[in-house]
Order: structure tokens, then sequence, then C-alpha cells
């Protein structure tokens, strides 16, 4: 079976961020898994417009493509202000029928809450865009303090199994609506 190809967004466009080192984790419990194929989608380089053009522009429309290319997405999103950051938000509305019958994950993290309010407001806008939220996510508390000087999260191994039990909920529903998506194309507005 070809790999599922897995499109990573990163939440947080801050210099410095955590979140490179949340991702890296997770780029590796990706490739402990061994079914994907990643492309990282990182907003600092995306080189999106500030606000949504009448027409695409060019990293619009390459981030269209690389999304399309895309049988699954996998969110690792910070929590700010009880939400998800801005420059996320301008990711997913950038693109359309893109995310549409693709399921996606989310790790979430920051202070006390774990990044839980940012990931089920995530829920409810991948929802809106017709794609999948798997059910389980992953949540890290106080993150920035608790991962050691190598990158590891407290109590790595029941990380690891919790990120692995993710994945493969992610990857049962990324070959069926694969599947599903080339046998009848997916209609959003069908009535
Ligand atoms: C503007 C701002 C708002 C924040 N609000 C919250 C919050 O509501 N809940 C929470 O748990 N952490 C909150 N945090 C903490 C961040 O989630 C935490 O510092 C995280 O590691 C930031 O990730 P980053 O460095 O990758 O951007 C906030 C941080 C910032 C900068």
């Amino acid at each position: 079976m070809a790999p599922i190809r897995l499109a990573l967004l990163l939440g947080s466009n801050r210099t410095p961020r955590f979140c490179d080192t949340v991702a890296a984790w997770v780029l590796d419990e990706v490739a402990r898994h061994g079914g994907y194929q990643m492309d990282v989608l990182d907003p600092r380089t995306l080189g999106l417009p500030a606000s949504l053009p009448p027409e695409p522009d060019p990293p619009t429309l390459r981030l269209r493509r690389r999304l399309a290319a895309a049988d699954a997405f996998l969110v690792v999103a910070p929590e700010y202000n009880h939400g998800y950051p801005a420059p996320l938000k301008q990711t997913l509305d950038a693109a359309h029928a893109e995310w549409q019958a693709k399921p996606a994950a989310f790790v979430g993290y920051g202070g006390h809450s774990g990044g839980l309010r940012a990931i089920e407001q995530l829920r409810q806008v991948f929802c809106a865009l017709h794609a999948v939220p798997v059910h389980d996510s992953l949540l890290l508390p106080g993150a920035a303090a608790r991962f050691d000087a190598s990158g590891r999260p407290p109590d790595a191994q029941a990380c690891g199994r919790a990120m692995q039990a993710m994945l493969a909920q992610l990857h049962w529903w990324a070959v069926a609506l694969r599947r599903a998506r080339a046998e009848r194309p997916y209609r959003a507005n069908a009535a």
C-alpha cells in the first residue's frame, strides 16, 4: 500500500517557539509508526498574505497544492488565550476542497490546559472544513517546563503510547477515506 501522505501543520510562528521541540518529538513518533510520508507546513515559511486576497496569490496556490497532495493532517498547536494561534487560522482559511473528506489529528501543548481548549476549537473548525477529526488527541500541559534536555516529553513512554494510538486511528481513517474519495468524489454541498 502506498504510504499515507501526512501534512504536519505547525501552529506557532513565534521566534523562538516551543513548537519546534514538540514537533521534533512528534516527527520521531511518526517515523516510528512507519506508515506515513511527511510534509511539514510551517506558517513562518508559507508566505501567506496577511489578509485573504480575492484571488489566490502564489503562496496560497503552493499551500493548496501541498494540502491537495495530503491524505491526512496532523496539527501541533499551542494554546493562546484559550484558543489557537492566528497564523494557524490563516492557514486553515487559505484552502477549501483540499481539506475535505480527510482525517485530522491534534497535538496540543501550553500552560495548565495542555492546549485542550485550542484543540477543541480546532475540532469544530476542521468539521466546518469537511475534514474528519479522529477520536484521540494528545495534550501536553506545562510543556516548555517539562520536556527534558533531549526534547522528550514527561512520561515519554506513556506519551509515546498515546501518540502511536492516535497515529493508528489517523492511519485507519486516511486509508479508508483515500479509497472512498477515489471511488466516489466527495461533494460538500450534495443535496
Ligand atoms: C499570547 C499567549 C497566550 C497564552 N495563553 C495560554 C492559555 O490560554 N492557556 C495555556 O495553557 N497556555 C497559554 N499560553 C502559554 C503557551 O501555550 C506556551 O507558552 C506555549 O509553549 C507557547 O508555544 P510556542 O512557543 O510554540 O508559541 C499563552 C502564551 C502566549 C504567548
